[in-house]
């Protein structure tokens, strides 16, 4: 029974596999549509935070080929509060074929699928947002044909999505570089997965402080909000500390010139990410998101073992 808990879970291989499987469903769908390969099956959609592209990009993800979707607010569930997440996940597994869930604490996804018959995908955590690296590799490769020997790096916060950008960058051959300031280091746990990810495949992993030197020769800068959802009561702290971390014009320039600028998104324009960069000619914050629905379906795809 496989659940889609963290890239690192999957060997580089089972990914690519993965992503090649969401290059073809994209190709099918806009040339006709996918075939019904999840009818019959329902998602049930887990927030215990507010989503746009996680939640939609699933529920399409799953009426695309055949199958639904069910939400869940956090209000309706009260995820270990209500009632135990161990009972949710035994109570839901008799209901229906697969579980997203989008949780505060990394733990409450682990605990949901170590109850669950059915597999259980962590759709964001406090730790990290492996559906998203999934949709922002797919992204990268369709610019650059392969991630292996490109240089990623990521501007800003040490946060959930940061961790996954780097254990996929790693996996799949690039070197992933971040600069964020004293404090907002990535987890350390996350660091050491990284080592020995990059050790497997030969790829390197630099932190810096310096956003100017990060970005020399970069392929991809990717950036995130400062404020995490769950650190709301932080944001004036961080609102003072990251400005130097912005991704704005200048720093873009001092990339590569075929430089690909990312951001997970919902972004906070002119924070993190400077409107002229997220709408200019290094963007693809768009077909980006699009791409959570082609990753997801392919992960949906593996996990539900068809397609
Ligand atoms: N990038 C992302 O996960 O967006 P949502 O929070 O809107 O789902
Ligand atoms: N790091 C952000 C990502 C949102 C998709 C958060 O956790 O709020």
């Amino acid at each position: 029974m496989k659940h889609f808990l963290d890239v690192s879970d999957y060997s580089s291989s089972e990914i690519q596999d993965i992503l090649d499987l969401a290059i073809k469903l994209k190709r099918e769908y806009f040339a006709g549509g996918n075939k019904p390969f999840f009818k019959g099956k329902v998602l049930a959609l887990i927030f215990q935070k507010p989503s746009l592209r996680t939640r939609v990009s699933f529920d399409m993800a799953m009426r695309h080929m055949g199958g639904d979707a069910l939400y869940l607010s956090p209000a309706e569930i009260g995820l270990g509060k209500r009632e135990s997440i161990a009972d949710v996940s035994r109570v839901l597994s008799g209901y229906v074929q697969g579980m997203m869930a989008r949780v505060f604490e990394h733990h409450h996804v682990l605990e949901l699928a170590k109850w669950s018959s059915v597999p259980v995908i962590n759709g964001l955590s406090d730790f990290s947002h492996p559906c998203q690296a999934m949709a922002d590799a797919q992204t990268i490769i369709e610019k650059f044909g392969s991630m292996k020997g490109l240089n990623v790096t990521y501007v800003g916060d040490g946060n959930n999505v940061a961790v996954s950008l780097m254990h996929i960058s790693v996996m799949l051959g690039a070197n992933f570089t971040i600069a964020n300031p004293e404090g907002f280091d990535m987890p350390q746990a996350a660091q050491d997965t990284g080592v020995s990810l990059a050790k497997a495949s030969g790829a390197k992993i630099t932190y810096l402080r310096d956003p100017h030197e990060a970005v020399t020769g970069a392929h991809v800068i990717y950036t995130d909000t400062w404020t995490s959802m769950g650190q709301e009561e932080e944001s004036s702290r961080r609102e003072e500390v990251f400005p130097p971390y912005q991704v704005n014009a200048n720093l873009v320039n001092e990339a590569d010139k075929d430089v690909i600028v990312m951001h997970c998104l919902p972004a906070h324009r002119n924070h993190e990410l400077t409107d002229d960069v997220a709408d200019g000619t290094h963007s693809v914050i768009f077909p980006q998101a699009h791409n959570r629905l082609h990753a997801q379906k392919a992960i949906l795809a593996r996990l539900f073992e068809v397609a």
